[in-house]
């Protein structure tokens, strides 16, 4: 005759709390899918000699967030008028709680955001992972670190004082010269003849909603085809970091390349 036990109160209590907390998550996997996705994304197979220098992607795009929780929290003060913008800048710093260790973490964080793109740049050329097929994310990845200058260049000029006025006479004076293209580039980042209100009112605009905007899709990309393409392993492994070309069984159209199933396609 089989035992039936009666379970404890602890397991009661257990049981209760799983179901609690998985309700939710079922309710939502059920009509969109995406906690299935979450974990597709968070839990899948890497090379088992990924290394630390592996880690600077998700270091910058840590960095990014910290970027964008403090400017969001920035701009809860500051006033984006010739008149207004250094007095509510130094309402920050020295009147608003902890507006000086924001308005720090976000003037350091943007030096911490664009070295660790430097550095995770070093890393994908030294390991070769730039190579087929990974290029466009490659290029997927310039086009960040040049929104990234874009963002620190236009966030210079906010507190306007001194040096970020003069700065940005420098900067717009720079991309002026470039052929072609440079006397309307400088024109329109001034938005007149000279810096002044029209200037401060497109950088802030630039700085908060465009570049932003334009970052965050690029980052969702550049993640997209990480997850599609898998990681590299570093020089040293058996598994390179290119692979071959994947030619032949099916006749492809000029100038089309066949594209490969994810984690298919076998590295050598
Ligand atoms: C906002 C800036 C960036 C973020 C948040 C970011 C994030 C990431 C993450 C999380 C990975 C996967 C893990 C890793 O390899 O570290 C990755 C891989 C990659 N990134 Fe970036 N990245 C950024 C900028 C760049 C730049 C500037 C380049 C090059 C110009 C680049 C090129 C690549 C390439 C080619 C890979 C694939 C590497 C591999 O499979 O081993 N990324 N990125």
């Amino acid at each position: 005759m089989a035992i039936t036990r009666t379970p404890s109160k602890a397991q009661v209590r257990r049981e209760q709390v799983i179901a609690a907390v998985n309700y939710p998550l079922d309710w939502l996997e059920e009509r969109s899918g995406l906690v299935g996705a979450t974990r597709y994304f968070l839990f899948r197979k890497v090379p088992s000699d990924t290394n630390w220098m592996q880690t600077l992607g998700s270091a910058a795009l840590t960095a990014f967030i910290v970027q964008a929780v403090t400017g969001v929290i920035l701009a809860m003060y500051y006033k984006p008028s010739p008149h207004d913008a250094y007095p509510s800048i130094q309402n920050i710093t020295d009147h608003v709680t902890m507006g000086w260790l924001v308005r720090g973490m976000h003037k350091w964080g943007a030096s911490v955001f664009i070295i660790l793109m430097f550095l995770h740049m070093g890393r994908v050329f030294l390991f070769g992972a730039y190579k087929y097929p990974r290029e466009l994310n490659w290029i997927v990845g310039v086009l960040l670190l040049v929104m990234g200058m874009m963002e620190g260049f236009t966030g210079y000029l906010l507190p306007w004082d001194q040096t970020a006025y003069w700065a940005t006479v420098v900067g717009i004076n720079l991309n002026g010269t470039a052929p072609f293209l440079g006397p309307w580039l400088a024109q329109f980042l001034r938005g007149g003849q000279e810096i002044g209100g029209e200037t401060l009112t497109r950088f802030y605009s630039m700085h908060m909603l465009l570049i932003p905007g334009a970052i965050i899709g690029l980052i969702l990309l550049h993640l997209y085809l990480v997850v599609r393409l898998g990681v590299t392993s570093p020089p040293w492994s058996k598994e390179a970091a290119g692979m071959d070309r994947v030619d032949g069984a099916r006749p492809l159209r000029a100038g089309l390349t066949r594209p490969i199933t994810r984690g298919g396609g076998g590295s050598k």
